[in-house]
């Protein structure tokens, strides 16, 4: 096993009911910025008990984060932390909200150019807190210190990541996500699964704890996937469904193991260039990530053949190529097509994304360093 720090102090409050122990979690006296997206938390009444809950506080509001959250329009709420004197910061949404509130808290400190923080990496010396009320299990955002900020301008997607913009606390309320179209579940079972995929699947260590929690991630999502897909109010499964996805990528399974996250970054092209959602990307890029590098992953590919997906006959290239092949199934058994040309892409857009990650310096991707833009090429073509 490599060695690690592993940090995490957020708290989760995990629930039906849990927002209404808001209060307790936030100082009286904090003068609070309420965060959120599109409208979802006005129609599903996430807004109304968020509001009940801090009804002895002092609230001010910053609605329309998109999706993909842009920088333009989070400094219009660095602006309002700044003016009201803003001291704590409560996202209530989906992982767009509770990114783009981690970039606020991080930029209405810093003094110097807010698009820095992503293209530079320039480090993070204060951030105002913040905690998040939860309503799309995907991301993981809600107990973890990144955020990915896209600017609009010039259609760039960047994170940034610093233990100050951990939440304090973070509620999971599951029924708070019932109100969640197919869709986004069928993007939040990708990410979460990627997320996994993505600290699993590159070469053992020597860490089988780490393994078999993985794993176990990957089971409860292809068991509990389908049934919180094909019945929405199902607590239990949608409960399931959620703690996985923060567990994902929680710290947890990743500490002391490789990681690889090629998919992430070439994913983020996608939604950079395209506008697809972001668990959508990840299921046209990981199959082909996990093709190309076969010989690098083997023997994790295999342990994923025979411990997540049962395939323990057929000589090492067929299970290799049956695992690879559940997971494309399993993808698009819950509704996200794996295919570029699924979402109209031009081939076109190939040699784009490998001149922008090239421009980058994005060369050397991979838990080996050795996706370099040759390897998105032909990733990106395995995809077609
Ligand atoms: O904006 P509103 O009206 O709230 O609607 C949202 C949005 O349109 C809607 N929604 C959220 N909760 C709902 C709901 N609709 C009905 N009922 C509810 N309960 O869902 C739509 C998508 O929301 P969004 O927050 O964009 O989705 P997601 O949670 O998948 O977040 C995606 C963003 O997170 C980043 C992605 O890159 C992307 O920008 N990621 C963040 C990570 C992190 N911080 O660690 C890691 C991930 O790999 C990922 O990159
Ligand atoms: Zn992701």
């Amino acid at each position: 096993m490599k060695n690690f720090t592993f940090y995490n102090p957020v708290k989760i409050l995990f629930g039906k009911g849990q927002i209404a122990r808001l209060a307790a979690e936030i100082p009286v006296t904090a003068r609070i910025l309420l965060t959120y997206g599109g409208g979802s938390i006005k129609a599903n009444g996430v807004y109304d008990q968020v509001k009940a809950a801090l009804a002895g506080h002092t609230v001010f509001e910053f609605g329309g984060i998109e999706p993909n959250p842009h920088l333009e329009t989070l400094l219009k709420a660095v602006e309002v932390v700044r003016a009201e004197n803003i001291d704590f910061l409560l996202a209530v949404g989906g992982g767009s909200v509770a990114d783009g509130t981690k970039f606020i808290a991080a930029a209405a400190r810093f003094e110097a150019d807010p698009w820095d923080i992503l293209a530079k990496q320039a480090p993070i010396t204060a951030a105002v807190p913040l905690g998040t009320v939860l309503t799309l299990p995907a991301t993981g955002s809600e107990m973890n210190g990144t955020a990915v900020v896209t600017r609009a301008a010039t259609r760039e997607k960047l994170y940034f990541g610093s233990p100050l913009v951990m939440p304090v606390f973070s509620v999971l309320d599951p029924e708070t996500t019932f109100s969640l179209p197919p869709k986004q579940i069928g993007n939040g079972i990708v990410d979460a699964f990627t997320h996994v995929a993505e600290q699993y699947l590159t070469y053992p260590v020597g860490a089988p704890l780490q393994d078999r929690m993985a794993e176990a991630i990957l089971k409860t999502l292809i068991e509990e996937g389908p049934k919180t897909l094909a019945n929405p109010t199902d607590y239990a499964a949608r409960a399931n469904f959620m703690w996985c996805a923060t567990m994902a990528l929680n710290g947890m399974i990743g500490a002391g193991v490789p990681h690889d996250w090629a998919t992430h970054t070439i994913g983020h092209e996608l939604t950079a260039l395209h506008g697809i959602d972001h668990g959508r990307t990840l299921a046209i890029v990981l199959p082909s990530v996990l093709t190309l590098k076969r010989d690098s992953k083997r023997a994790k590919l295999l342990q994923y053949a025979e411990w997540v997906w049962g395939i323990t006959t057929g000589t090492e290239e067929e299970r290799i190529d049956a695992a690879i092949g559940r997971t494309r199934a399993f993808f698009e058994s819950v509704g996200v097509p794996t295919r570029l040309g699924d979402y109209g892409v031009p081939t076109e857009t190939i040699p784009l994304i490998v001149e922008r990650l090239e421009n980058r310096g994005a060369v050397a991707l991979g838990e080996h360093g050795d996706i370099d833009p040759a390897a998105v090429d032909k990733v990106l073509a395995l995809s077609v």
